[in-house]
């Protein structure tokens, strides 16, 4: 086991698993960003690729750098099996892309990724480093205490899990227009260059909402500790109820799919030409 806690935490759970409610959501917000052929193109917190293949299968030249050992091994097999040659996973963390040059791509994509890197304001500087002048940065970021699903699984966690050390930033804040503004003004970006707006992205399962939730509690690692915590606390059936109202309460079902939309906020940063 890693002894960085936030690789740790990624490599605990096995996040292909709830990735397969994602693809389509993954794939319509690639189509929004125009991505086209030859692009140089960085995800960053890759998972197993959601928005990475389909940014390779637009043309993109594409490097998808996520922290957990396991999800960059299953991305590669996608790449492979797909017989996409442009696009490769490698490990790496967002708070230090040291091994990346600066000015390597035009557009840098982060979904749900960056946002759980410790040390923000490295992470932003970061970004904008490795993004070319005129290049772009897009992020998709949890809002905290919006009322759909995923900031709801948070705020019902947190209840169950001791509290984080002192020092932690909250990965949530990336959801806050302030602090993401503050963050990149800091890079050197102007504000003016920074847009926050919400959008919305939808989990499509195939299977019940409780199901669903089933996956959760087995693969992803933040429900994972929590279930830990709250077993250990003789209080893990009073989670799972909490959780299990959430999920049916949030979800439609058709034709054996559930699906549950969810708000996040959509950051979008114009490196400048000159910086
Ligand atoms: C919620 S998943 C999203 C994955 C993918 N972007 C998607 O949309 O399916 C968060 C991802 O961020 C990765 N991650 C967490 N901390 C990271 C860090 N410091 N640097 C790079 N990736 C990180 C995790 O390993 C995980 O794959």
């Amino acid at each position: 086991m890693s002894t960085n806690p936030n690789k740790a935490l990624w490599e605990k759970g096995d996040f292909t698993q709830l990735a397969q409610a994602m693809r389509g959501s993954g794939d319509g917000l690639v189509e929004s960003l125009g991505v086209t052929s030859g692009m140089k193109v960085l995800d960053l917190g890759s998972g197993d690729g959601t928005t990475a293949v389909p940014e390779a299968q637009r043309g993109a030249d594409v490097l998808a750098v996520d922290i957990a050992s396991n999800l960059v091994a299953a991305g590669n097999a996608r790449a492979r099996e797909l017989g996409l040659a442009n696009l490769t996973f490698q490990e790496g963390d967002a708070s230090d892309l040291s091994d990346l040059d600066d000015d390597s791509f035009d557009l840098v994509v982060s979904i749900f990724g960056a946002m759980f890197a410790p040390r923000p304001y490295d992470v932003a500087k970061e970004m904008v480093r490795v993004t070319r002048p005129g290049g772009r940065i897009v992020m998709g970021n949890w809002i905290p205490g919006d009322p759909t699903l995923v900031a709801q699984i948070l705020t019902i966690v947190t209840k169950y899990t001791p509290p984080p050390p002192e020092d932690f930033v909250s990965p949530m804040t990336w959801g806050v227009e302030e602090e993401v503004v503050e963050r990149f003004t800091a890079a050197g970006v102007p504000r003016e260059n920074i847009s926050f707006e919400p959008d919305t992205y939808v989990f499509a399962y195939d299977g019940t909402a409780s199901e669903y939730l089933d996956i959760f509690r087995n693969y992803y690692g933040p429900t994972m500790n929590a279930y830990e915590a709250a077993a250990a606390n003789g209080r893990e059936d009073e989670l799972h109820a909490e959780l299990d109202a959430l999920f049916n309460e949030q979800a439609s079902e058709s034709n054996g799919v559930t699906t549950i939309p969810a708000t996040f906020a959509r950051v979008t940063v114009e490196v400048p030409v000159e910086r």
